[in-house]
């Protein structure tokens, strides 16, 4: 039992889609619950009147009062190297990307810069509570060794890979198509299922690759059936005119993917701002997810995701949450949640809480097929766990003192909350973010 313990607050998780069921139906609220956690896992859950006449001998919980205990947060859609751009003035997307983003992007030819961004990036992640990310890296396969080197360590759960691109781009950033194949091949051979690490065919998006390197890509993924793959979609209307002008032939922006066998399970299309209600029929068919990145699409001025159009029960598409940094203005999912919200209203729809946190958890891991070990807090799961604190701030103490019960509390957490309001953030079991430690907040996995 050496390697038990066990954490005490309330536990907020879900146990089914609530975009597709009564909301109230898919909630899992255990007020003063104890988790109890061995080798990594969860291996008891239960309200703390019952769960502490069984705990393992020697175990004390950690309590954490005035606590909610969630899934770590999953965002399906992040840049790393765009850390240090976090927000540049003024521009739309394909401006915004050559004024700012190819530029920051070079500096990762040299792996010491990698590594540094790295380490900021990892510890801001953690910082936000998010414990499972899915990344892009630069054109440079170092850069990814220098991500997944700090994953390993911190033993985080990550998706990632390296960008490829073979043309519109600054001539330091490009590869080839061939070059774009082997390096990813050996990248996959090198990360791909080592620890808890998985591989990413990156693609960056249409516009930056050549029908060749689509195809490399496709053949990536026929020889590797278990790698992710992500991209950028149907973003911005300036982007889809352009994709047009460049693939004639092909039906749609998604068909350029399509075509070549990249829409499929575990294949994540950022944005999808402006899609049809036939790509929404092939996300559904295929299996593809879309990631939402509302404070991107809001910095950017990209347009409104319509949530409710791409969850329509009739053929629902999996759908994960992105924060989308550099683009995106925040690392906080719980702020991603606050913009979310806000881009449903001018929808003139209505997130509610419970959805909210269903997509920035369990949500995000069936949009990723890992729901069977993440985004979920019961027995047999992995403990990537989020401490959140209903009082962080006082304007939070103050207004969580006045909710009517837990799917309040859980908007209140979502409007007011930011990284300010993670207590502690655990990762496999391991605390390896705590607000309340002085000197170095963090800790490397055992
Ligand atoms: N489309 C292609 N590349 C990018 C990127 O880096 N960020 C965003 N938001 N959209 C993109
Ligand atoms: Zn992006």
């Amino acid at each position: 039992m050496a390697h038990s313990k066990a954490l005490r607050a309330d536990v907020v998780t879900f146990k089914g889609d609530p975009f597709l069921s009564k909301p109230e139906d898919c909630l899992v609220y255990i007020p003063d619950a104890i988790v109890v956690i061995d080798n990594g896992a969860i291996t008891d859950l239960g309200p703390a009147s019952e769960v502490s006449k069984r705990l393992p001998a020697g175990v004390t919980p950690e309590h954490y009062p005035d606590s909610i205990i969630s899934a770590g947060f999953i965002d399906t859609h992040i840049h790393y190297p765009q850390t240090e751009m976090i927000a540049a003035f003024g521009e739309q997307l394909l401006e915004w990307l050559h004024k700012y983003t190819f530029v920051a992007e070079q500096k990762f030819i040299d792996k010491g810069h990698a590594d540094k961004v790295a380490g900021v990036f990892l510890r801001e992640l953690l910082r936000a509570g998010t414990t499972t990310a899915v990344v892009y890296c630069t054109v440079h396969p170092q850069s990814v060794d220098a991500f997944f080197e700090e994953s390993n360590r911190f033993n985080t759960r990550m998706i990632a890979g390296k960008v490829l691109m073979d043309r519109n781009a600054p001539d330091a950033l490009l590869d080839t198509a061939q070059r774009g194949y082997d390096e990813s091949k050996a990248l996959i051979a090198r990360w791909h299922g080592k620890g808890r690490q998985h591989y990413c065919v990156t693609p960056r998006f249409a516009p930056t690759s050549t029908q060749a390197q689509l195809d490399a890509c496709g053949t990536l993924v026929r020889e590797h059936d278990d790698v992710f793959v992500q991209t950028h979609l149907c973003e911005n209307l300036a982007e889809i005119a352009w994709v047009k002008e460049l693939f004639p032939d092909r039906k749609s922006y998604l068909d350029v993917y399509a075509n070549v066998g990249i829409v499929r399970p575990r294949s994540v299309y950022g944005h999808g701002v402006h899609l049809t209600e036939d790509d929404f029929c092939t996300c559904h068919q295929t299996g593809a997810a879309l990631a939402h990145c509302p404070t991107s699409n809001l910095f950017l001025g990209s347009g409104l995701f319509r949530i409710f159009d791409a969850k329509k029960p009739v053929r629902p598409v999996r759908v994960g949450l992105g924060t989308d940094v550099g683009a995106g203005t925040s690392f906080s999912q719980l702020q991603t949640l606050n913009e979310a919200y806000k881009v449903a209203q001018m929808n003139a729809t209505r997130l509610n809480a419970i959805q909210a946190f269903y997509l920035a958890t369990r949500g995000s891991a069936e949009a990723l097929y890992l729901d069977d070990r993440i985004g979920t807090v019961a027995k047999g799961f992995e403990a990537d766990l989020v401490v959140l604190d209903k009082r962080a701030t006082p304007l939070m103490a103050f207004r969580s003192g006045v909710v009517q019960d837990i799917v309040e509390q859980l908007f209140v957490m979502m409007i007011l909350g930011d990284d300010r309001a993670v207590r502690a953030t655990y990762v496999a079991g391991e605390r390896v973010y705590d607000r309340e430690m002085t000197g170095d907040k963090f800790s490397y996995a055992a």
